[in-house]
């Protein structure tokens, strides 16, 4: 008996003339003869050989593309071009007839990214979808090195609870309750100590404030698990429902913040071009060919795989949020009139636009923005002293990509209680809700920092796509909840 062999592992072989068992998908069957395998294991597939006249015709018919095929052969060295082995096949069994008629997936006709996402089941059966889903798992697991490496403990925080980590009440609810006719109070109104949890619950939209009580003991923590946010943003830059990387560190400030999240962004490209440099050549080639539809001046000056190096090779650019406006409202599109959202005064969030100019024209590398107005960010993060101006500020960070604009949004934590305490009384903030929260703040608080990594932006970045549901297998987003 022969033993399956991947087809990855059998292209980069040496190995000749000895019997393999391949099992895989046809991409196609040419000339009754050639066979194009794909197993998943790669983009490229082998060449199964097949003796065509000493073969039955009712099993030829079957070999059709999408079906799934055993064969068992030789593999030998290849006297086609492109291909270094392939296999003479001594047997072919049908595993799992592909009907041409009515198979969404033919080679002819290239599909379209949208139509793909219409048929999210089939389109891992795709070179474009299997090389983001291979380049998204080395990512994952890059990320779980990166910090085994440096001695955190991958802390679970729960998926339901009962706080809006980020206080943008954008949450989606949990529970139990008939919805038709949920128990009422005397007072008419829905009567949440009936219900499962007997308050009202929500999936979570951060790890942050459990992580934090995590690193409270343990030092160095990370989270990474799907968040929820009920945002209806249609954009091609978020979800619904997406995977966040949380690390939160004792005695860290915000430098200390930067460094690491600099560092880990590094680390994780340079893992997936060491390891999927297959994938990243073809998912690089791609987007070549993508650019190529766009007028000259929309083009980017690199390619994907440049793209990805200069990244490693550089500094990220580090400026203040107030620094940032200053270069904003004396920007060429700022004075022209060019931006939707003219930059006028200090204080205002940054659209995405201006994120893009300072990352793509300004800089042309990754920034990292810091200290923005209080009055716009979180209410944990650590309040800095009135600049000069009276301006309040904060100790937070976000980092901008070319292309995806925000990737990473972090800060230093407020750990001091008063302060605490008093900025959560001036947003709204339940403070007998998070009691727990500022428990930390009362037994043995200290400096301390984290960060969020958007993985699905990640991803994006590294793969060079053009919209976020393309690099998470099945995407959540409003009115689409399939598969
Ligand atoms: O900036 P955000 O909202 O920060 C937090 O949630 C903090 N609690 C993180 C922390 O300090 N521990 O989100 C963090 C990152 C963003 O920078 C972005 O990359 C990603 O999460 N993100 C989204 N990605 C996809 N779809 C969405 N709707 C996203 N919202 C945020
Ligand atoms: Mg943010």
């Amino acid at each position: 008996m022969s033993q399956r062999k991947k087809i990855k592992a059998l292209l980069e072989s040496t190995e000749t003339n000895v019997e393999i068992t391949v099992k895989g998908w046809v991409r196609s069957f040419r000339n009754n003869q050639f066979i194009a395998l794909n197993d998943g294991s790669t983009n490229n597939t082998l060449q199964v050989v097949v003796d065509f006249e000493n073969t039955d015709a009712a099993l030829l018919k079957r070999i059709t593309t999408g079906a799934a095929i055993s064969a068992t052969g030789l593999l030998v060295e290849s006297m086609g071009k492109g291909q270094r082995v392939e296999l003479k096949a001594k047997e072919i069994e049908i595993l799992g007839d592909c009907d041409p008629e009515s198979y969404p997936l033919q080679l002819k006709n290239r599909p379209s990214l949208e139509f793909l996402r219409e048929i999210a089941h089939l389109r891992f059966r795709t070179n474009t979808f299997g090389a983001i889903f291979r380049v998204r798992n080395s990512l994952s697991f890059a990320i779980h090195q990166f910090f085994q490496e440096r001695g955190f403990v991958y802390l679970h925080t729960p998926i339901i609870t009962a706080s809006d980590a980020e206080g943008a009440g954008e949450t989606f609810h949990v529970t139990n309750f008939d919805l038709a006719n949920p128990p009422k109070t005397d007072t008419g109104e829905i009567d949440f100590s009936e219900d499962f949890f007997a308050r009202p619950t929500n999936l979570t939209v951060s790890g942050q404030l459990e992580g934090e009580l995590g690193a409270m003991a343990l030092s160095d923590i990370y989270t990474f698990g799907p968040t929820f946010r009920a945002e209806n943003s249609n954009t091609t830059r978020h979800l619904a429902e997406f995977w966040m990387i949380e690390p939160e560190m004792a005695f860290y400030d915000l430098n200390d913040n930067m460094d690491l999240a600099e560092a880990l962004l590094k680390y994780v490209i340079k893992y997936a071009l060491d390891k999927n440099a297959d994938d990243l050549a073809f998912l690089s080639q791609r987007l070549a060919e993508e650019e190529k539809q766009k007028p000259q001046q929309d083009r980017s000056e690199m390619s994907l795989i440049e793209k990805l190096e200069f990244c490693l090779n550089n500094d990220f650019e580090r400026l203040t949020y107030t620094e940032a406006i200053n270069i904003l409202k004396e920007s060429t599109p700022n004075k022209k009139k060019k931006f939707q959202y003219l930059v006028e005064g200090w204080g205002t969030d940054l659209q995405s636009e201006h994120e893009r100019y300072l990352v793509e024209k300004h800089f042309k590398k990754p920034v990292i923005l810091t200290d923005y107005p209080k009055a716009i960010k979180a209410f944990y993060m650590r309040q800095n002293e009135p600049d000069a101006n009276g301006n309040e500020t904060v100790r937070a960070m976000d980092i901008l990509f070319p292309g995806i604009g925000e990737i990473v949004g972090g800060s230093q934590r407020e750990e001091r209680l008063d302060r605490l305490e008093k900025r959560m009384d001036e947003m709204g903030i339940p403070k007998e809700e998070l009691w727990w929260y500022l428990d930390t703040r009362r037994f043995g608080a200290c400096p301390h920092a984290g960060f969020g990594l958007g993985f699905e932006r990640l991803v994006l970045f590294v793969t060079g796509m053009g919209n976020i549901r393309d690099v998470i297998p099945f995407p959540r987003f409003p009115k689409n909840a399939e598969f």
